[in-house]
């Protein structure tokens, strides 16, 4: 079985240290049995304390990213101050970071970063609305070519894709995306890595947008994604449980 993940994305939850912590130990301990990679994607003023959780199956990630190590960014942190907390993946261009004005070219910068420190970026991709003439295909065309330009071939394969469509993101959402309508973008996104930058080699592709214990196995099983990025659920320990327990079979 080739590598999967299951990455929480926690956004700006929950409210305090004390509940951070106590979800990653429970997670901890219904993980024991699953052979996924775990990331978990804590605000970071949080990172400090869940690094001296001593997890095994369980790595820490950032949601994003300044460009620079250091410098005049008020408000962000860098993949190098995070180094010490053991990070080792940053979330770069989801859908919210990019609803507040985030660029393609500085998404593409932020991947360039994030690899030159030796960090696995989980790039979050995916169209606003869903159209009859299939305009959705031009977007995540768009999408990869501008983040990828530049990149080397093995700093593109040692990048996590993570398709999230945004109609079917958050609370607000239109409705649930189909493991069908996923498998047809993964194979898309297979494509244009391989017609635009030379991949083959299995760049991991996953689903992200109102995860749950319903819907998991199905994006697993007849969506084929190699892992889900799940945003509400994964501050919630219970559901948790009962998606890792859909996904172990
Ligand atoms: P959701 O969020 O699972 O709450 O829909 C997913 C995400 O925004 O990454």
């Amino acid at each position: 079985m080739s590598q999967k993940y299951i990455i929480g994305n926690w956004k700006l939850n929950p409210k305090s240290e004390k509940e951070a912590v106590a979800i990653v130990t429970q997670i901890k301990k219904d993980l024991s049995t699953l052979k996924y990679k775990m990331i978990v994607c804590p605000p970071s003023i949080y990172l400090s304390a869940l690094a001296k959780v001593k997890t095994a199956n369980i790595t820490l990630g950032l949601q994003n990213t300044a460009v620079e190590d250091t410098g005049a960014y008020t408000g962000q942190v860098s993949v190098a101050t995070a180094l010490s907390y053991k990070i080792q993946y940053c979330i770069v261009g989801h859908s919210e970071v990019r609803a507040r004005g985030e660029t393609d070219a500085l998404i593409a910068q932020k991947l360039a970063y994030v690899l030159k420190n030796k960090i696995t970026p989980i790039l979050c991709i995916g169209e606003k609305a869903r159209d009859a003439g299939h305009e959705y295909f031009a977007v995540i065309e768009n999408q990869l070519k501008s983040a990828f330009i530049g990149l080397s071939k093995k700093n593109i394969e040692n990048t996590i894709i993570a398709y999230e469509p945004i109609w079917a993101i958050g609370s607000d959402a239109e409705r649930v995306s189909t493991p069908e309508e996923f498998y047809e973008v993964k194979i898309f996104i297979k494509k244009i890595l391989k017609e635009q930058f030379g991949i083959t080699h299995t760049v991991p592709v996953l689903y992200g947008g109102s995860v749950n214990a319903k819907n998991a196995g199905w994006f697993i099983s007849d969506g084929r994604a190699d892992g889900l990025l799940i945003g509400r659920a994964s501050v919630d320990p219970k559901a948790m449980r009962d998606i890792i327990n859909r996904i172990k079979t």
